[in-house]
């Protein structure tokens, strides 16, 4: 089975990739990763490795192969952070999906699993013979909007956030570093790559809260920062096939793309569509320029304290989050046919269910 070439930027078709072509997905068992793996099946690729460190969650990948018995999906157990297991990740590999990344609150943590752990990746794979797209998933984390005014648009022409020790942000830090690698090896070692950064993704398997960029969720109450702007959700199977897009077309190399979805919610509806969804709790309204103010000072008072209080809340995070912008995804559609398959209001619907069946069992 073949599976379709893409059209590329100068409209041309690009040369269907074969396909039995090996493909390795790294973070293969994680949220992301794991509908990576059921959209390349689905779209007839045959012979997939999925990268993963432990045999946890393993059950996940078998249901997929049963569902697809004529593909030959290999789980490979190994760690990034070991060279050894790096080349036997990419040995022969014609494409890779990398999402393995550093998703905590640690600095050290996000160095390793994002950074270090996308160089050891890219060493097994500089010279590669076979190789012919590293597809890199970044994040929207990694942008700094200091230089635009609210309600502005946030698109890939805006600034990577640099001021690293004013923002604070392990995730983002990591994952920036984690980019300046890939443009590095394609830039020293001809490593051909494409970079995509989702904003929040959300839908059937995500924990935790996807709130995070409608306010803070920190001193036993949820303070919603207020403002009519949209929040950059993806719904996960939409995200999913953006990335696998970018696998497949030809001319875009070197290109970064932002996945957001159409009709994205704004911060107070969002807010609304979770507490009727899966309960009330206890929200104040703040206003911006307030949660800046407060940002400020915890800020000024973590450095006049020796970090005493590290500067968890700060002016650049406060305004990565919360400042208010539009979202673009318009280079997505052009370049690679994207859309949204599953609209918002269905993709929000799946979501809650979702996690109203999840707290019930
Ligand atoms: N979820 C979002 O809202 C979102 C938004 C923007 C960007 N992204 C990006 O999308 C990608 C996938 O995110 P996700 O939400 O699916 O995260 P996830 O569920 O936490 O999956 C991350 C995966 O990375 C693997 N990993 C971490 N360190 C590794 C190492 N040293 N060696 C091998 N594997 C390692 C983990 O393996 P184990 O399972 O063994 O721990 C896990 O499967 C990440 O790059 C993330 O930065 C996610």
């Amino acid at each position: 089975m073949i599976a379709a070439g893409m059209q590329s930027q100068d409209g041309h078709m690009s040369e269907p990739l074969p396909a039995a072509s090996p493909i390795l997905v790294t973070g293969s068992k994680g949220f992301v990763g794991s509908v990576v793996v059921r959209e390349l099946l689905q779209r007839g690729f045959t012979n997939i490795r999925c990268f993963a460190r432990t045999p946890a969650g393993n059950d996940k990948l078998a249901e997929l192969g049963r569902k697809f018995p004529a593909a030959r999906l290999d789980v490979v157990h190994g760690n990034l952070l070991l060279p050894d297991d790096c080349r036997r990740a990419a040995d022969g590999a014609v494409l890779v999906y990398h999402l393995a990344a550093g998703t905590g609150k640690s600095f050290p943590g996000c160095v390793l699993d994002s950074a270090v752990a996308t160089r050891n990746l890219l060493d097994a794979l500089a010279g590669s013979q076979t190789l012919k797209r590293f597809v890199n998933v970044g994040s929207f984390s990694v942008y700094s909007n200091a230089t635009l005014r609210r309600g502005a648009v946030l698109d890939e022409s805006c600034p990577v956030e640099r001021a690293y020790t004013a923002r604070f942000d392990a995730y983002a830090y990591g994952k920036t570093k984690q980019d300046d690698v890939v443009a590095e090896y394609g830039a020293k070692h001809g490593v051909p790559y494409t970079i995509l950064r989702p904003g929040v993704v959300f839908g059937p398997g995500r924990g935790g809260s996807i709130l995070g960029r409608c306010g803070i969720d920190t001193f036993g109450f949820f303070m919603h920062v207020t403002g009519r702007f949209p929040i950059p959700l993806t719904y996960v199977d939409n995200c999913a096939q953006a990335i696998v897009l970018a696998g497949l077309a030809e001319g875009i190399d070197r290109e970064v793309f932002n996945i957001v979805d159409d009709d994205l919610p704004s911060s107070s509806r969002l807010l609304r569509l979770t507490k009727r969804n899966l309960g009330r709790f206890f929200s104040v309204r703040v206003p911006y320029p307030a949660c800046l103010a407060f940002s400020c000072a915890w800020e000024k008072y973590a450095a006049w304290s020796g970090n005493q209080l590290p500067p968890l809340f700060n002016r650049r995070m406060c305004a990565a989050y919360h400042k208010g912008n539009r979202y673009s995804n318009e280079k997505l559609k052009r370049l690679l046919g994207w859309s949204p398959a599953v609209p918002m209001d269905e993709a929000l619907r799946r979501y809650f269910e979702y996690r109203r069946t999840a707290a019930a069992s």
